[in-house]
């Protein structure tokens, strides 16, 4: 009779193994749970700190090939995943409020795709598992519920804004403080009371990711929600064009001075007609991550006149598959951050 497959063995089989992204073993990071050995079949949950997680089947595959060089014996293998997100600690020291991290979308310029970048990071996050909301304040104009296809108005619950939900995702606009047709000349002190509403008054669930979308440039709107909600960090959009280029190194530097991680640039509308490549130039000159290229497609246009993000339609299209690899690379960067003391 083959030997008894201890817990011990398990262990120091898959302590060998190391997160490709954290570089400790998944059991000094307390990931491995769930244990269980029947005869020569071995099962365990690896939990991450990120549903998202992009490198899945890399992990699976490591703890497979340990397990069998180390352990002869063991014939199947089954590792399951699940994700307890981690948290942006600077957020709970504070302010009170329920979110686990904040995304930032901004962009130098305007018309980029900031808020399409924005609505199918959402919906991709909140697809692999994690409880996302939506923060609209783009002042200027605030489209997210078009995008989001979120007609209704939020409801008031003992004086707290109730979010709107839509695609599993919990929304709030600054569409939703002034009527559409109002033409309002935003000023600093009012921008910065709006937000200072948007994101005290309202009543969010836990969160593990609270997506903003941010008007463009580099203004008051910046400022005032760094000032007020702890960033976990900022993702600038920008276009292959030469004018957009030059307002991402604006928009980059902006950022650094509010003292926001950047993230990461996203290249939108990539193709024949505005070209391709800038946005990663602009990354590496910049000294920070290139998060991915959309192509300009049609299809991404006509999801977004939908209010259906592309992202939950047809997985297989080119910019899908983007977004969701940006999407993967975003999450990835904030697990990333949050491990570090
Ligand atoms: N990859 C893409 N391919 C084709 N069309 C796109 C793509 N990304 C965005 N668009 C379209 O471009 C327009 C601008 O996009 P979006 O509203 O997301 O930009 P924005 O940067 O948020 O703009 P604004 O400055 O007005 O807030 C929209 O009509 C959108 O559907
Ligand atoms: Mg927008």
């Amino acid at each position: 009779m083959a030997d008894l497959i201890s817990e011990q063995d398990v262990m120091a089989a898959l302590a060998t193994v190391d997160d490709p992204e954290l570089h400790k073993d998944l059991v000094s990071l307390g990931f491995i749970e769930n244990l269980s050995i029947d005869g020569a079949s071995v099962t365990f949950t690896v939990m991450l700190t990120t549903p998202a997680c992009p490198m899945k089947d890399v992990i699976r595959r490591d703890c497979e090939t340990a397990l069998r060089r180390d352990i002869p014996q063991v014939e199947t293998i089954d590792v399951q995943f699940d994700a307890r997100v981690s948290r942006d600690r600077k957020i709970a020291e504070k302010i009170d409020a329920p979110f686990r991290n904040v995304i930032a979308v901004g962009a130098g310029k305007g018309g980029v795709g900031k808020s399409t970048v924005a609505v199918n990071l959402a919906v991709s996050l909140a697809r692999s598992g994690a409880s996302v909301g939506i923060l609209d304040a783009d002042v200027y104009g605030p489209n997210i519920p078009t995008l989001m296809g979120s007609g209704e108005e939020p409801g008031q619950v003992d004086d707290k804004i109730q979010p709107v939900k839509g695609h599993g995702i919990e929304l709030i606009s600054m569409g939703f403080l002034i009527p559409a047709d109002q033409a309002l000349v935003w000023r600093g002190p009012m921008i910065h009371s709006a937000i200072n509403q948007l994101v005290t008054q309202v009543a969010w669930s836990e969160l593990d990711y609270l997506v903003v979308d941010l008007p463009p440039g580099t203004g008051d709107a910046q400022m005032s929600l760094a000032q007020q909600l702890p960033l976990t960090g900022a993702v600038v959009v920008t276009t292959p064009q030469g004018v957009s280029v030059s307002d991402t190194r604006r928009g980059i530097d902006a950022f650094r001075k509010l003292d926001v991680e950047v993230l990461g640039v996203v290249e939108n509308m990539a193709g024949p007609i505005f070209g391709s490549g800038a946005g990663e130039e602009v990354a590496a000159e910049m000294r920070v991550p290139f998060l991915g290229r959309v192509p300009l497609d049609a299809a991404v246009a006509a999801s977004g006149e939908a209010g259906k993000p592309l992202i939950l339609g047809d997985d297989a299209s080119e910019p899908a598959q983007a977004f969701a690899e940006i999407a993967g690379r975003i999450a990835s960067a904030i697990s990333i951050l949050n491990s570090r003391e």
